[in-house]
């Protein structure tokens, strides 16, 4: 006895489904074709962690990355006395490429530089070793975006 009515019931479900697929089939194609469209267009995140990082992603690595520099620089970049030079409005900063300043960081200004202006080292990449290519990139985003 109960397995009939497990039976019907089954059946009504089924032809419940049957219909709502069929009903969905019209309106089903046109919705499928627009969430494919939908997966395609937010494919290419931005929090993507690869290659070509938006400038807005750069200076969010170059601002995190700042605490190497902050020791010396202060953490508003606007220099501390006897340590590092204001990084704000320099005319160095102004007149220099992205690609020159990724590479004035990597090798710094020791005071024997006869370019040095203060007679206080700036090391190479701040001091801080583990600053890869990225971050760098985003250091100078980062000091750009504070001009
Ligand atoms: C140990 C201290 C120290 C640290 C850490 C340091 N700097 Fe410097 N930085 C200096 C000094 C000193 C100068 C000035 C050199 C000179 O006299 O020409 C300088 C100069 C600079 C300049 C050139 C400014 C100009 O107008 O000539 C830039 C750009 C710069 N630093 C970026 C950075 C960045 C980015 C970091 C972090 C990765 C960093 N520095 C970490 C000490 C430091």
């Amino acid at each position: 006895m109960r397995k009939k009515y497990l039976v019907v019931g089954t059946l009504v479900a089924l032809v419940a489904l049957v219909a709502a697929c069929g009903g969905g089939t019209d309106d089903g194609s046109s919705s499928g074709g627009s969430s494919v469209a939908a997966t395609a267009t937010t494919a290419p995140a931005p929090t993507e962690k690869a290659a070509g990082l938006s400038n807005a992603a750069l200076i969010e690595v170059g601002r995190k990355e700042f605490a190497s520099c902050a020791g010396c620089h202060s953490a508003d970049a606007t220099g501390v006395p006897g340590l590092g030079k204001s990084l704000i409005k320099t005319e160095f900063i102004a007149n220099i490429s992205d690609a020159d300043l990724a590479a004035f960081i990597k090798t710094g200004r020791p005071s024997s530089d006869p370019a040095n202006t203060t007679g206080i080292d700036m090391p190479p990449k701040g001091g801080n070793p583990a600053l890869n290519d990225e971050k760098i990139d985003g250091l100078v985003a980062y000091i750009r975006s504070l001009q």
